[in-house]
């Protein structure tokens, strides 16, 4: 395939970027988006010039530091793909591929495709943990019944691998997906009730905090997360935040 990318370049978070053209030839079908972007840049590299800057880590969907905005969809047109899982087929011989970073005031740009997405760790690291006495008296987890629509319904939520592609599709870059993800798989278990009411109030100030922005229940993100992950989990959410307050 002979392909047009207009990609973003950016120097760094203070510089003016822009679209650059790069024509593109012999891109396979059965290439990864990520292996194409790596012969865009091993020609750029022989060429002396400096290669597009992208993140990524595992190429195998689990660890979201893949994020790109591609063609106005975060992760590009397929389904429930991560864009390390994106394959070339999804193109066409000719086509013109747009290809940008995740965009969200809560997201600064770093470099070309980069972006600082530390507000995540954040929301995390306010109260997505549950805090476990090691002293020597721990209950063993697997002596706690769970009953298995509840199990089945935290695990579903633990799968957010925190990409941002909730954030980046949505209007309004709200990161409500993300966050009741991660309260829904604690708010799911007995382990994780101990700590429920400061838990939400906690990340929901965080992610406040980060400046991003409100839910309007358009949907974009449950369309656009390669994970699936329901927008139950944010109507959970609300619920849990509700009775945390009332309790507060
Ligand atoms: S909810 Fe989905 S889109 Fe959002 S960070 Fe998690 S995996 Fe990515
Ligand atoms: S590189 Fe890890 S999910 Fe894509």
């Amino acid at each position: 395939m002979k392909l047009t990318l207009k990609i973003w370049r950016q120097k760094n978070n203070k510089a003016k970027g822009e679209l650059k053209t790069y024509p593109i030839d012999g891109i396979e079908g059965d290439m990864s988006f990520l292996e194409m972007l790596d012969v865009l840049n091993e020609g750029l590299i022989n060429k002396g010039e400096e290669p597009v800057v992208f993140d990524h880590d595992c190429r195998e969907g689990i660890c979201g530091s893949c994020s790109l905005q591609i063609n106005g969809e975060p992760h590009g047109p397929d389904r429930l793909v991560t864009t390390c899982q994106l394959h070339m087929r999804m193109f066409n011989d000719g086509d013109t591929i747009v290809i940008e970073p995740f965009r969200a005031k809560a997201f600064p740009v770093i470099k070309d495709l980069v972006v600082d997405r530390s507000s995540f760790d954040r929301i995390q690291q306010a109260g997505g943990f549950i805090s476990v006495n090691t002293s020597g008296n721990t209950i063993d987890a697997n002596s706690i019944p769970v009953n298995k629509h509840d199990a089945d319904e935290s695990f579903n939520a633990a799968t957010c691998i925190g990409c941002g592609a909730c954030v980046a599709a949505c209007k309004n870059a709200s990161a409500m997906l993300f966050t009741s993800a991660k309260v829904s798989q604690f708010a799911l278990l007995p382990q994780g009730r101990i700590e429920a009411t400061e838990r939400v109030l906690n990340m929901v100030a965080q992610m406040d905090k980060e400046g991003f922005g409100n839910c309007t229940n358009t949907g974009a993100c449950e369309i656009e997360c390669p994970k699936g992950i329901s927008l139950e989990n944010i109507a959970r959410m609300n619920r849990e935040y509700l009775s945390a307050s009332l309790e507060g």
